[in-house]
């Protein structure tokens, strides 16, 4: 039996799929990996004349890329994208509505990256997270044996979401937020990288965005007013390395980044982890027999993320003339960085389609991007995954698909690889 991801080349017609295909097709979107092997093997740094953007494709490639964030910028990659042609617009309704367009202080460069970056760094040491252990397994505990008794559950709106949003409201502070509400915001935010999104889109996404920004800026406001023990609370009164905080702009634009960039991210990991499940029925029993296997479980994540990114096509430009995979490419070209394809690259993950946890290099995989603007919350991520991977194996039983394998759908988006739906059968343990 396959599972999702592993289905090579579901579209017969697209066979010739550099030419006639594009990442904005929803069908390669969903299962990309055929398009991604024949990007590798017969244009590794391809232009998308329909995205208007450089498809780069293979893992060396996204190496340099990554090594060098001063030649590829990922702020004019990011400003380029978002909105998706209607930035005026876009920034317009913010302005009016959502208390003011806070630019992303994160998807910045060097200097003023790293500046941002030490800060973020510091509020998700390795340390930080191995201390949020009990209360990331207090949530996950309380998720599953909600859905346990009822035999059917959607696994990302029922499982996968409120684990990684629960944990996240509660860590920033947020309190009960309703998770729906949420999880509307965190697509109407994600959209913006989406290019997917049709003007009308745009305006429904920035009227949802300008409300979160109206939730946060009260929170940040009550903050600034009355410290907590939160992290929207280090945030506003952390000291930056030259002595100065945050300004309110910036204030705003981070606790957006938390809320979100790993929500979304995360919830898809763990749906994907739910598939893997409900599909291969021989990893699922070995994560049966090893659940109480620290070790074992890391190697179990790693593989996981590497063989089912969430993060699929982040962006970067060109500052200046450069070579890359061959292709010369002009200043201010517009890069897409498909990290599942780097991690479907055979020179270095032999046999890659395949679900494997003994290659000798399972960190190489380039899930959590790499270099400078490599992901702050890796670590959160993988203990969630891991913690809910365990969970769930101690609290269901025969995890079974209601749908198909190859009908799983997934939220259009070029940036990501979030599931729909996910129609799941148990029986409690
Ligand atoms: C499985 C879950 C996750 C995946 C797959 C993921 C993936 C990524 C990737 C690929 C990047 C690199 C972006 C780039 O190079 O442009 C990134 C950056 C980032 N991630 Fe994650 N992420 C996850 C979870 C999280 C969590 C839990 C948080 C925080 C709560 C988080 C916060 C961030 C932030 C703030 C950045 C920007 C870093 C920078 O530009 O310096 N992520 N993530």
């Amino acid at each position: 039996m396959t599972a999702a991801g592993e289905t090579l080349h579901p579209y017969p017609h697209l066979a010739d799929a550099l030419e006639g295909g594009t990442l904005l097709d929803t069908r390669i979107q969903a299962r990309p990996n055929f398009y991604y092997r024949e990007l590798r093997s017969r244009d590794p740094v391809h232009y998308d004349p329909q995205l208007n953007m450089w498809l780069v494709s293979r893992h060396e490639d996204l190496q340099t890329v990554t090594q060098d964030p001063i030649t590829f910028s990922s702020e004019r990659g990011y400003t380029a994208q978002m909105a998706n042609g209607f930035q005026e617009e876009f920034q317009a309704i913010l302005r009016e509505h959502g208390g003011g367009f806070f630019p992303d202080a994160i998807k910045t460069d060097p200097p003023y990256h790293t500046r941002i970056r030490k800060l973020m760094d510091s509020a998700f040491t390795a340390h930080r997270v191995k201390e949020l252990d009990p209360r990331i397994t207090a949530v996950v505990q309380d998720v599953v044996a909600a859905v346990a008794p009822l035999g059917t559950a959607d696994g990302v709106r029922q499982i996968a979401a409120p684990i990684t949003i629960r944990f996240i409201c509660e860590q920033l502070g947020l309190g009960e937020v309703d998770g729906q509400t949420i999880i509307d915001w965190s697509y109407a935010v994600v959209a913006q990288q989406s290019r997917m999104q049709s003007q009308d889109d745009m305006v429904a996404n920035a009227m949802k965005i300008a409300d979160l920004q109206q939730f946060l800026i009260a929170q940040i406001h009550d903050r600034q007013a009355n410290r907590r023990e939160d992290m929207i609370s280090d945030l506003v009164h952390a000291r930056l390395d030259d002595g100065d905080v945050l300004n309110f702009a910036e204030a705003v634009s981070l606790v957006r980044a938390l809320l979100i960039a790993g929500n979304e991210t995360t919830a898809t990991a763990i749906s994907h982890l739910l598939v893997l499940l409900a599909t291969r029925r021989d990893v699922a029993d070995e994560l049966y027999a090893n659940r109480d296997d620290d070790r074992w479980l890391n190697r179990f994540v790693e593989e996981l993320l590497r063989w089912e990114p969430p993060s699929r096509g982040l962006t970067r430009m060109t500052t200046r003339e450069v070579e890359l995979g061959g292709k010369l490419l002009p200043e201010g070209a517009h890069l897409l960085l498909l990290w599942a394809s780097g991690n479907d690259t055979e020179s270095v993950f032999p046999d890659a389609r395949r679900f494997d946890m003994t290659r000798d290099n399972l960190g190489r995989h380039l899930s959590f991007g790499a270099g400078a603007h490599r992901c702050v919350g890796a670590a959160l991520a993988r203990m969630e995954i891991k913690l809910t991977a365990r969970e769930i194996v101690r609290q269901l039983n025969d995890i079974r698909l209601l749908v198909p394998v190859d009908e799983i759908r997934f939220v259009p988006t070029i940036a990501t690889h979030p599931i729909a739906e996910l129609p799941l059968a148990f029986r409690a343990r």
